[in-house]
Formats: structure tokens, C-alpha cells, sequence
């Protein structure tokens, strides 16, 4: 069934951050939105890589509202520079976190903060970034973590998010995704819990949260199934035929994209939800299952806490509720 591409409702007046936007589901979530009217704001460590990115969106569509902001989130300096700037901007409607190292390396290794670089870069710099810009976002505006079925595969120590005592690449990059999920249903709980407080203090009726945080996973996607984009994904005719192999549990990142388009776009989603493929690894999104672990909220407010340690910073959702 040719699902591809779904509806996206228009986004004229709409701004949107996309991080690590310069390549894969960041791309093509970016060029989606831009399509669809949204002002982007692509987001990336380097800006050659960024300009790259812009560059093949306006080969396709001269008039996309996009511009760029470089973040490298696995700098918290880096971070910090960012949410200055984006608090000088008119406020942002959505945020997708999505930028994150898949290819993790295989011993560990600290960021420039000394942090365990895998969580360093998949959620202390996104969680830093919120920390900075969600009192200043819209009201009504998506906070969009971008998730994964890696959830599914391991076990989720708390009192180890630093994998100072068991390193694997496969647990860095599992327990990054558990801990990014985890701290956006936390998100969500601490949003609703504000804007009950907030209803409470004026003897108000209404609690419906000022910003609301959902997971959106893209399934199994990847780049030898993906249409060429010069400068952004130029797959080796290896890769692609390795890739076409996997057809049957994978699709490309452009479809993969549409998950986190429609948790950023449709009317349908709802704060603490978690979004993905019809088909689990493909296909049209659909309200999915979390984990329990990453549902838990013993658990999510020791991740935040961990969290706030390890970036420095207080995060009040709060402010402005
Ligand atoms: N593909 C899948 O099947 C899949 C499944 C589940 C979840 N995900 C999640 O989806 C997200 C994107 O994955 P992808 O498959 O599109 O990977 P990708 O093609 O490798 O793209 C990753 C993006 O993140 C950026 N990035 C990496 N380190 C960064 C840093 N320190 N600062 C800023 N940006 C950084 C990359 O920028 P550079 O070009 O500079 O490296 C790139 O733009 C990740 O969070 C991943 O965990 C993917």
C-alpha cells in the first residue's frame, strides 16, 4: 500500500527548530515542514554540512522559509550559545530533537563537558537546549523527541547513565534513546503538572498544558533506501544494494521522517504520546506503545535529576505556565 506521502495540514506561520537537520530524518523532516509552509530553522554542528542541506531544499523549493543556527549538542557551551540566540527570536512552535550519534563508538569517550559523549550528544545537549528555550516557546508549541525502537532491546540503569562501569556501543546508544524518552514523558508529567497549578492559582477550570512533549521513533529507516540528495545522502552503490536487502523490514529516511512530521503536525497528538510506523519498522505513523521503562515516572524524574546534575542548570517548566 503506497501510503507515501501522508497529509501535512499547513504550517504557514509556524517556526520550527530541527536538530542535527543537515542530514537523514532531520532533512527530510525539515524539507516536509518547509514544504508545507513552516518557517525551519535547521540545526547542525558544521556549517558547510548545514549550508548543504539548505542548499538542496531550495533546489527544490526556492521559496522555503529556512535558515540555520549551528548546534553541536554535545557541547554544552555550544548549547548555551543557541538558546541565547533562539530567546532573541520570535517563539518557536516546535522543537524535534533528533539530532544523535547512530554509529556510536566502540570504546568511551567524553564530551568536551566530560560527559559520556553518546549521552552527551543524544540528550544532556537537547535537554540543556529545553532547559534554555521551552518558557519561551509558544503557546500550544510540540516538543518532539525523536525515540526508538532501541527501547525495546535493553535494560535501562539509572545509576549507571554515564556507563562508567559497563561500556558497549549498543548500550551507549540504547540507554541514550531510553533516557531522551524518558525525559520527554517526564516532560510531559512536569507540563501537565504546571498547568494545573497554574488553573489552581486562579481558581480556573481549564488545564490543558502551554507546550506539550511527545516521542515520535521512524521505525527501521535507512539511507540506501533513501532518494539521492546531492550533499546530504549519497549512499555508495554498496550500501545501496546491502540496503535494498533489508527491504522488508526497513524503508527510507524520508518515510522514516513522517513519523515525527505528523507528532509535529497533526491534529491527532497529544502530549505524552509515542508515535511511530504502522508496521512497527515502516510504514504510516500510528499512536504506538512506549516502554514501561520509559513510561515510568519513578524513573523519569531520577533521569531529570540526573540530568540537571550533569548540564549545571535548573530546568522550571514552570516559568510561564
Ligand atoms: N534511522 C533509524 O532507523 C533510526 C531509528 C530510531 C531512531 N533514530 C534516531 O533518529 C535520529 C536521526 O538518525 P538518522 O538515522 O537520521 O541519523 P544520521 O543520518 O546519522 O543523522 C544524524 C544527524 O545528527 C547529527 N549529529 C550527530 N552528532 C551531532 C552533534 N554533536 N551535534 C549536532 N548534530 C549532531 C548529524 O550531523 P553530522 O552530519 O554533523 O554528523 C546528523 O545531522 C537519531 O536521534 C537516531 O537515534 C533513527
Amino acid at each position: 500500500m503506497n501510503w507515501y506521502p501522508t497529509r501535512v495540514p499547513p504550517q504557514v506561520g509556524r517556526q520550527v527548530l530541527v536538530t542535527g537537520a543537515n542530514a537523514g530524518l532531520g532533512f527530510f523532516t525539515s524539507a516536509r515542514l518547509a514544504r508545507a509552509g513552516a518557517h525551519v530553522i535547521l540545526s547542525g554542528r558544521s556549517p558547510e554540512r548545514l549550508d548543504a542541506a539548505v542548499a538542496a531544499i531550495r533546489g527544490r523549493m526556492p521559496r522555503a522559509s529556512v535558515d540555520t543556527l549551528v548546534i553541536d549538542t554535545s557541547s554544552l557551551d555550544s548549547v548555551a550559545t543557541a538558546a541565547d540566540h533562539l530567546l532573541d527570536r520570535a517563539p518557536l512552535d516546535a522543537v524535534v530533537l533528533n539530532a544523535g550519534m547512530v554509529h556510536t563508538p566502540s570504546d568511551r569517550r567524553e564530551s568536551v563537558d566530560g560527559h559520556e559523549l553518546v549521552l552527551a550528544t543524544n540528550v544532556l545537549g537537547h535537554f540543556a537546549l529545553l532547559a534554555g528555550v521551552v518558557p519561551h516557546l509558544a503557546r500550544g508549541a510540540r516538543v518532539v523527541t525523536v525515540g526508538s525502537l532501541a527501547t525495546r532491546l535493553s535494560t535501562f540503569r539509572v545509576d549507571d547513565l554515564q556507563l562508567t562501569r559497563s561500556y558497549s556501543a549498543w548500550r551507549a546508544y540504547a540507554q541514550s534513546k531510553i533516557a531522551a524518552a524518558s525525559l520527554a514523558f517526564e516532560l510531559d508529567r512536569r507540563l501537565r503538572r504546571a498547568a494545573t497549578d497554574a488553573a489552581e492559582a486562579v481558581g480556573a477550570a481549564s488545564v490543558t498544558p502551554r507546550v506539550h512533549s511527545v516521542v515520535a521513533h521512524p521505525g527501521y529507516s535507512i539511507s540506501g533506501r533513501t532518494p539521492r540528495v546531492p550533499g546530504v545522502n549519497q549512499p555508495p552503490t554498496a550500501d545501496r544494494f546491502a540496503d535494498a536487502l533489508q527491504a522488508a523490514w526497513s524503508q527510507g529516511k524520508h518515510r522514516g521522517a513522517e513519523a515525527i512530521v505528523h507528532a509535529v503536525t497533526a491534529d491527532d497528538v497529544e502530549g505524552g504520546q509515542f508515535w511511530g510506523p504502522q508496521w512497527m519498522v515502516k510504514g504510516a505513523p500510528r499512536l504506538a506503545a512506549p516502554t514501561r521503562s520509559s513510561r515510568d515516572a519513578r524513573t523519569g524524574a531520577l533521569v531529570w535529576a540526573v540530568a540537571e546534575g550533569a548540564v549545571g542548570q535548573t530546568f522550571d517548566v514552570g516559568a510561564r505556565a
